[in-house]
């Protein structure tokens, strides 16, 4: 394994006998090459990946304590960002859909305090004992037996979830002068739908939301130190659904779920179809193994970026053109949201707020996701990815009071309305909880070392350059079709001095337009030929990244949205070996989805990502 250095700290589990799908080799390279997507924040006083590895314990990973810096400077795409204060979010319910309960009067919303008693010691759900499966069973059984009003229901808990973002919740922009003084003219902008999902508000928002879900349990049975267990996607022997999710007979079951993936090895670069492989560490192939474990492990090593790139942009108010979302991290976009559409039943359908039909429920519809109970296992671990990457990683969050102001209020255990704001939950240990980490953490070393095109296809030399000039540059607006690969052929790329310090070179996607209500992704990969470039998954070093969206409710039907997307690629250049005076790179587009149209050119700039 590559970190066998640390290997003595951790536990070995039986799964463990199918070897590390990172070869030992990635290590070696790593100690005398660049660290990729790392080196910035380790050099800047965070820690090595290595000193990571061999400084985590069986008791788990310290909390450092704040992190922040790193300015966001928002996009040039946004021309305005608030700072969302609970007072101006309203619920409007509709339908079946009911809003969770709001406060009696704002006068009866306390401010949120750190809590005081015992550790919440959060567990790996597969590896977690007897004793808390069933505390959890009980625990769930009474939610689940609280009348729907009970703002500590589980009907209630799943309600929150879905009207955060399904349109139901509506945010009123404060009124601010005109730049040439004065105000504007009455009446005020009407409210638009307010979505917790796409922007930097992700991570805190579900930090917050599984936290008061934990203590409501938690009190439910009489224990201060009920801790969720997490769902440890991120670890080979924890690729699958845990089996505590899996009991017919259990309050933790949930009906709609993909049956066919319920005991395979989950996807987290999951494109819709393609090979479903039975979760057994002892008989799997290692050829299958090796596939499905180096392609998740490649997916996560990819997420450790900057702040504005793995926690998302600022939650934008007003866009330059026809948007209405923003651009989420990649903590939520890469394995988040491909465990979400992994576990969902195609074959489950449900209508949503707007009317339009929603299947993959229920975890692959964001409408429907908190009924199913492995979404709280899955975003704690989710939350754990954060931490790490915050208080492990050495990475900074935002220094911008728009961010760390922002509130919302959610029920605690008593119940009451708690306000609770960004800057309150930046700190796990603040919180009252701590992550156990049972195994190494192999994807910090799993740096994408597989080849897919010879050397020579770069733009500037060999038949690279050939390919390119014979391949026409496509039309923009450019509509997407699965199957048909699309090279962009030479897009320019800013020269290394003009990289300033702290900046990565990064491809962007102005603006990608999209149907809201279905699943949206396509690949991208940087000089390969348009037939071989379906190949490239994760593992690879030509892979840049995607765009994925998960199908969420709230649009009219028939309403497209347009987003930015931006993927560092930086690293990407280095492994290709493209350097020096190679000037320009073919992006090669994969769509693994119908429906998504992209409006410009993809242009590589420098920035802070
Ligand atoms: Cu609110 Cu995993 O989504």
């Amino acid at each position: 394994m590559a970190n066998a250095g640390a290997g003595s700290h951790f536990l070995l589990f039986p799964t463990s006998v199918t070897p590390s799908a990172c070869p030992a080799a990635s290590l070696s390279r790593n100690e005398h090459g660049r660290r990729r997507r790392s080196a910035m924040l380790c050099r800047a006083g965070g820690l090595d990946r290595r000193d990571v590895l061999a400084g985590l314990s069986l008791t788990g990973v310290a909390a450092g304590g704040l992190n922040l810096a790193a300015e966001s400077s928002g996009t040039d795409v946004c021309l305005r960002g608030d700072k969302i204060m609970d007072l101006r979010l309203s619920c409007h319910p509709s339908g079946s859909s009911p809003c969770p309960s709001p406060p009696p009067s704002p006068f009866s919303i306390v401010n949120f305090k750190p809590p005081t008693g015992p550790v919440r010691v959060r567990q790996p759900a597969h590896l977690a004992d007897a004793g808390l499966v069933d505390k959890y069973k009980l625990a769930l059984a009474r939610m689940r037996a609280l009348p729907d009003s009970d703002p500590r229901s589980f009907a209630s808990q799943a309600a929150i979830h879905q009207a955060y973002c399904d349109g139901h919740y509506q945010y009123q922009m404060p009124v601010r002068p005109l730049p040439g003084g004065g105000m504007p003219p009455m009446p005020m902008p009407p409210p638009s739908a307010f979505d917790v999902h796409f922007s930097w508000i992700f991570a805190p928002w579900h930090r917050m939301y599984i936290y008061f879900y934990e203590r409501i349990l938690g009190s439910l049975i009489g224990d201060d130190a009920f801790a969720l267990p997490y769902w440890n996607w991120d670890a080979p022997s924890g690729m699958v659904l845990p089996e505590m999710f899996k009991d017919p007979a259990s309050p933790l079951y949930d009906a709609n779920r993909d049956p066919t993936h319920v005991d395979a090895y989950v996807v987290l670069d999951y494109n819709k179809g393609g090979d479903v492989i039975p979760f057994d560490p002892v008989a799997v192939q290692q050829h299958r193994y090796n596939k499905v474990v180096k392609d998740n492990l490649a997916t996560l090593y990819n997420q450790a970026e900057g702040a504005r790139c793995f926690l998302g942009e600022r939650f934008c108010t007003s866009l330059k053109v026809n948007q209405k979302s923003g651009t989420a991290g990649t903590l939520e976009s890469k394995a988040h949201t491909g465990v979400h559409i992994w576990l969902g039943d195609s074959s489950k359908c449900t209508t949503g707020y707007d009317g339009v039909q929603y299947c993959d429920n229920d975890m692959g519809f964001l409408g429907t996701a908190g009924r199913d109970p492995a979404f709280y296992s899955h975003h704690a671990n989710v939350d754990r990815m954060w931490h790490i990457w915050a208080d492990e990683l050495g990475h900074r969050g935002f220094e911008d009071p728009e961010w760390l102001d922002t509130s919302f209020v959610f029920y605690d255990e008593t119940p009451r309305p708690v306000r609770v704001r960004v800057r309150d939950v930046l700190d796990v240990a603040a919180l009252g909880y701590r992550y156990e980490e049972r195994e190494p953490l192999q994807w910090l070393d799993c740096r994408p070392t597989s080849r897919r095109a010879p050397k020579d296809t770069t733009t500037g030399t060999g038949g690279g350059a050939a390919r390119a000039a014979r391949t026409p540059a496509p039309v923009f607006p450019l509509r997407l079709r699965v199957g048909r690969n699309v090279v962009v052929p030479s897009v320019r790329r800013p020269t290394r001095n003009a990289t300033k310090k702290g900046e990565l070179q990064v491809l962007v996607f102005d603006a990608v337009e999209f149907d809201p209500c279905r699943d949206a992704k396509f690949d991208v990969v940087i000089n390969v030929a348009p037939e071989v470039a379906g190949g490239v998954t994760p593992q690879w070093v030509e892979y840049a990244g995607s765009f994925v969206s998960i199908q969420r409710g709230g649009a009219k039907p028939g309403e497209t949205i347009v987003v930015m997307v931006q993927l560092p690629v930086e690293d990407v250049f280095d492994d290709i070996g493209v350097v020096g005076d190679v000037d320009a790179v073919n992006v090669v587009l994969v769509p693994r989805t119908e429906g998504i149209t992209i409006l410009s050119p993809p242009t590589i700039v420098s920035q802070e990502c």
